[in-house]
């Protein structure tokens, strides 16, 4: 990327068009055959990451792309509420966020695509990569550490006198640890980045701001219209709960093959809520909480992602039109029947 680009700052137009020229030539079905080729570091519901590391002036970068607006002004209020998102996380919460430039790419008529880039990142420091390398006091020292991270939030949305509310999506993957050293020993205390900022969620006066009819357009069409009628406000609210926020990250563990930190990761937040962090009263959960919460979402998940590559066969092979989204090609995820953790695999 441009000079401008390496400096974080603002969109520049040499960035745009070399964008633009990426998502053109882009192959959502097999991304390391397109144009340019993809390397994708993660996947969300909608979005997913992308490392360009055949363009020497991309190689440094990861590319967060979502593919759901379809004008610009949708695109261009998007790019404000996340710049407004995460400068009220870092300035007014004091969560650390690396430093983001953003892009709206037309690549049709018909869509606006969103991009964040940001600077790639050690895979070692992410948190869900931790949780292979390191010992297990400092996996459960780095839950502790995202813990004190949320309580801030959670504060600043009781005290502050704007009416905001801000919500973020605690999985361990949606952090890295701030560190010179390849594997650095965690604590409680450890300082971390928060990377997961494209969908930013945020009401004003109770007014949710995102555009979350925009993000029901990344949903599977037959699921569209049931979501939108009956689950959208509550798939939102569910990020603004902060139990279930807890109960969230801690049932992703069973997805990265550490169910066995579920039990101390109960004892730790458990411990938290005791506290009343930010004056709030949360009930303690169970073990089989979090396996139950666990196996509900996978089925989500599931359900989603078979209908996903229903929509994709139907819209590239059977219409013949593009299909915008990129669709993990294998998940490897344990569906736990019992809520009993299994101990860790060698
Ligand atoms: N700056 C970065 N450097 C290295 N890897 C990154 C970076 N940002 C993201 N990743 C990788 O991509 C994964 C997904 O990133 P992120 O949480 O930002 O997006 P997402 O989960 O797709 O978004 P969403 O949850 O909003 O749909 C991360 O867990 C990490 O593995
Ligand atoms: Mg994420």
């Amino acid at each position: 990327m441009s000079a401008v680009l390496q400096s974080g700052a603002a969109t520049n137009e040499t960035d745009a068009a070399l964008l633009c020229e990426v998502e053109c030539g882009l192959n959502t079905s097999q991304p390391d055959r397109s144009r340019h080729p993809v390397r994708v570091l993660g996947f969300g519901e909608i979005s997913a990451v992308l490392a360009l590391e055949t363009l020497p002036e991309a190689k440094e970068w990861v590319f967060k792309r979502l593919p759901v607006f379809i004008t610009e002004d949708e695109a261009a209020a998007h790019i404000e509420l996340t710049a407004r998102y995460v400068d009220t996380i870092t300035r007014h919460i004091g969560i650390h966020v690396k430093d983001t430039t953003y892009f709206s790419v037309r690549p049709r008529e018909d869509l606006a695509v969103f991009y964040a880039a940001q600077r790639m990142l050690p895979a070692d420091h992410i948190g869900s990569a931790v949780l292979r390398w390191a010992p297990d006091a400092d996996c459960i020292a780095l839950f502790e550490a995202v813990l004190n991270q949320v309580e801030k939030v959670w504060e600043f949305n009781r005290t502050n006198t704007e009416g905001l509310e801000i919500a973020i999506d605690l999985q361990l993957s949606n952090w890295a640890v701030l560190s010179d050293e390849p594997r650095p020993r965690i604590d409680a205390s450890t300082p971390l980045t928060f990377i997961d900022i494209t969908t930013p969620l945020m009401r004003s006066n109770g007014r949710e701001l995102l555009n979350t009819e925009a993000f029901i357009r990344g949903c599977p069409t037959l699921l569209r219209w049931p979501v939108r009628k009956f689950m959208a406000e509550e798939v939102v609210s569910r990020y603004y709960d902060p139990r279930n926020c807890v109960l969230d990250v801690i049932g992703n563990c069973i997805k990265e093959g550490r169910e066995d930190l579920v039990p101390a990761m109960v004892e730790s937040a458990n411990a938290f809520f005791a506290r009343k962090p930010a004056s709030l009263e949360i009930a303690p959960f169970s073990i089989a909480d979090v396996f139950r919460y666990y196996r509900q979402d996978a089925l989500i998940f599931i359900v989603f992602l078979a209908l996903k590559r229903l929509d994709r066969f139907i819209k590239s092979r059977v219409l013949r039109q593009p299909y915008d989204y990129i669709l993990p090609v294998h998940i490897d995820r344990h569906f736990p029947w019992s809520n009993k953790p299994r101990a860790r695999r060698t």
